[in-house]
């Protein structure tokens, strides 16, 4: 009885991660921590606390990036280079991306975007 419910509670869960429903993916992904403890604990050593870009980590800054440049940067660095970001160069942070998972910060790109943008940006 208890294979049984276990077997079930499988299928519910594998529908539910490959996405049966309506919604898209990123409606349904949890993650573990939210945009600002991942930047700030993950990205700031790089591209700096504000966003401001750190020369000697060669991390760009990333203050002055409207919401879809964030987006399409983030994607294409997450994806592996399949995107359409104008950026060239992504090894460094494709790199990193690896160790990151690992350690469970992984974030939605889409948020991550909107929090950069909504935190740093000053041509608001
Ligand atoms: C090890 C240093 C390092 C870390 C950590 C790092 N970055 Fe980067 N990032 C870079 C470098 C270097 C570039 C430019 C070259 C590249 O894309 O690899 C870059 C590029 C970017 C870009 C594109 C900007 C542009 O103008 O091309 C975005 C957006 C970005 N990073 C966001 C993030 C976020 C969000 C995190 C944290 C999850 C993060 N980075 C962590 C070094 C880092």
């Amino acid at each position: 009885m208890k294979k049984i419910t276990f077997t079930l509670l499988s299928i519910a869960t594998m529908a539910l991660l490959t996405g049966c429903g309506d919604k898209p993916k990123s409606d349904i992904v949890t993650y573990k921590y939210t945009p600002a403890e991942v930047y700030t604990a993950t990205c700031a050593h790089c591209h700096g606390d504000k966003g401001e870009g750190m020369p000697s980590k060669k991390g760009p800054a990333i203050d002055k990036k409207t919401i879809p440049e964030l987006e399409m940067d983030l994607f294409d660095i997450k994806n592996g280079g399949v995107g359409q970001s104008t950026a060239t160069e992504h090894d460094v942070m494709e790199h990193n991306m690896k160790k990151l998972k690992e350690k469970g910060y992984e974030y939605d790109v889409k948020a991550m975007a909107n929090y950069i943008y909504n935190t740093f940006n000053r041509a608001k």
